[in-house]
């Protein structure tokens, strides 16, 4: 996250901390466990396959889920010294999507260079993140037990689902906000969640803190993925290190195209249509064009002011924690809710 700019996230808050600081060490023991953990099943895997996971690994992630798991673990009065291992989980199957989605959406970039599969191919890319499902699911059942395996295989299947539900809502040209919902719940907010809620399980947490964790995490997530739909179309490459245009090249509807079709009068409703039907190398060269239709009918602002929303929904799940002997976990969570919202890559 070196992105960052903590102060100016969260200043005027009462409870603030410099966030960067305050995740570091949390930071550097995810990325520890993670070079143990392919250290130890190096042996046991291909030299091929061992390259790639560290080449998508490795290579500028965020940490976001892994680091949830283990502040909504201490939240709940966790100790650290297993959630860690078990919070690489989340990447993994992160990135195991990644992997895929890459292939899918036919990106070319990923984390600031060539996605796995343009380095690699599809086939390895495909088998990778495969092997990082399969691993990820044995870290939980082996950290966290049958509960918590529950909880990540279903968010592992509505993922799937979301992809599907995106697929379908592709060829639907006019979409409400709702359907755009369903996809980003299961695409992104549902991992988000099981982060969340998982870190609370292995805790120890009862049933009101860990559904609570879990809305939290599942707005958070919702957000989450809007901004990442606005920095699609107004993001800076060199920082979000995925190719800028590539949702509208590919035809993919987000929020910002679905509100501004749902506003645009007739005329320009048509032209975005068109757009859409055509091409996606004819795309490439109308992306400024459909960019300032977007912008005319307030499909950008209107998205973020509805990821504003998630966020506060984010941010009242939090209420029951604000005791004083987690303040400082708390108030880490906190921050994060305007981190994604304010975040650059
Ligand atoms: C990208 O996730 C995919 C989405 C769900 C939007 P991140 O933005 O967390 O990607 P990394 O892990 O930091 O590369
Ligand atoms: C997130 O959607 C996909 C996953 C949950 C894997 P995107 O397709 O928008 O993600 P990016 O933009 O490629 O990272
Ligand atoms: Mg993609
Ligand atoms: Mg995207």
């Amino acid at each position: 996250m070196s992105n960052m700019e903590p102060r100016e996230q969260m200043a005027g808050k009462e409870e603030a901390v410099d966030l960067l600081a305050a995740i570091t060490p949390d930071l550097v023991k995810i990325e520890q466990a993670m070079q143990a953990d392919l250290t130890a099943i190096a042996p046991d895997i291909a030299p091929l396959l061992n390259e790639i996971l560290h080449y998508g690994l490795f290579a500028g992630g965020k940490r976001i889920r892994p680091l949830l798991a283990v502040l909504c673990s201490r939240l709940c009065g966790g100790t650290d010294s297993g959630v860690v291992s078990l919070s690489i989980a989340f990447e993994y199957l992160h990135c195991a999507t990644l992997f895929h989605d890459d292939v899918i959406d036919q990106a070319v970039t990923r984390r600031g260079k060539a996605a796995v599969n343009v380095a690699y191919g599809e086939t390895a890319a495909i088998l990778a993140g495969d092997f990082l499902h399969a691993r990820s699911m044995l870290l939980v059942g082996r950290g966290g037990g049958i509960e918590a395996l529950e909880v990540f295989c279903e968010a592992t299947a509505a993922m799937v689902d979301g992809e599907f539900l995106q697929l379908r809502n592709a060829s639907m040209l006019s979409q409400n906000h709702d359907e755009y919902f369903a996809v980003i719940m299961g695409k992104t907010a549902r991992l988000i969640g099981a982060a969340c809620e998982i870190g609370a399980l292995v805790a120890g947490a009862g049933v009101e803190a860990s559904q609570a964790l879990r809305n939290y995490g599942l707005h958070l997530g919702c957000a989450f993925q809007i901004i990442d739909d606005l920095l699609d179309y107004q993001g800076d490459t060199v920082s979000t290190g995925k190719a800028v245009g590539n949702d509208f090249c590919e035809g993919k509807m987000t929020l910002p195209l679905i509100l501004a079709l749902n506003k645009a009068q007739e005329k320009d409703r048509q032209r975005l249509l068109s757009m859409l039907a055509g091409g996606s190398e004819e795309r490439v060269s109308l992306f400024a064009e459909a960019t300032a239709l977007i912008s005319r009918y307030e499909g950008f602002t209107r998205a973020r002011r509805m990821a504003e929303e998630m966020a506060d929904k984010a941010r009242a799940q939090l209420q029951i924690f604000d005791q004083e002997a987690v303040r400082q976990t708390w108030s880490i969570l906190e921050s994060l809710i305007s981190y994604v919202l304010n975040r650059k890559k």
